[in-house]
C-alpha cells in the first residue's frame, strides 16, 4: 500500500482520527498490515506479548480460560496489555472472520505512545476499563 493510502486508512480508525499529518506519517512508518484467516488464534493466553494489534477490518473474540469475554471489531485494539505490563497474555484473541490488522511491535508501540499523547490517553482509558471488567468478572 502506498504511504498516502496507508495514512488515509489509519485516519479512518477512531483512535487515530485526530492525529496530525506528522503523527499519522510516523504511525504509518511504525506499523505494518497483515491479514489473518477466520479461526486463527492471533493472541494466545499465557504467552509473552511481542505485538499489539488494531483491527482495520473483521471481528475477533476475547476468550479467557476457554470462556468468551467480549467481541472486538473494526477500530478496536488488542494485545496492548502484555506490552504495557510485561505479563503473559491474559486471554486468547481468536479471529471470528477474516481480518485485516495493523501490527506494532513493542518498540513501535512505545514510540507511537510517546509521539501521540492523545492516543496514549485513549489507550490508557480502555486498558483501565478492561482491567475493571476483568476484575468484576472474577468476583
Ligand atoms: P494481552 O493481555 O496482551 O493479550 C490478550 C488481550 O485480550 C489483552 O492484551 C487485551 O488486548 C484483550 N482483552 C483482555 N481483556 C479484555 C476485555 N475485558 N475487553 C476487551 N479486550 C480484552
Amino acid at each position: 500500500m502506498r504511504q498516502d493510502d496507508k495514512m488515509t486508512a489509519l485516519k479512518r480508525i477512531p483512535l487515530f482520527t485526530r492525529l496530525s499529518k506528522k503523527e499519522l506519517r510516523f504511525l504509518a512508518q511504525m506499523s505494518s498490515e497483515t491479514n489473518v484467516g477466520e479461526g486463527s488464534k492471533v493472541v494466545k493466553q499465557g504467552e509473552l506479548g511481542r505485538e499489539a494489534m488494531i483491527i482495520e477490518e473483521g471481528t475477533a473474540e476475547v476468550v479467557r480460560d476457554g470462556e468468551h469475554v467480549v467481541d472486538l471489531g473494526p477500530g478496536d485494539f488488542f494485545g496492548e496489555m502484555s506490552l504495557i505490563n510485561h505479563m503473559p497474555r491474559n486471554a486468547d484473541v481468536i479471529a471470528t472472520s477474516d481480518m485485516r490488522l495493523l501490527v506494532m511491535d513493542s518498540r513501535e508501540f512505545s514510540s507511537v505512545l510517546s509521539q501521540s499523547p492523545e492516543v496514549a490517553v485513549k489507550i490508557l482509558k480502555t486498558v483501565v476499563e478492561r482491567l475493571v471488567e476483568n476484575q468484576e468478572s472474577h468476583v
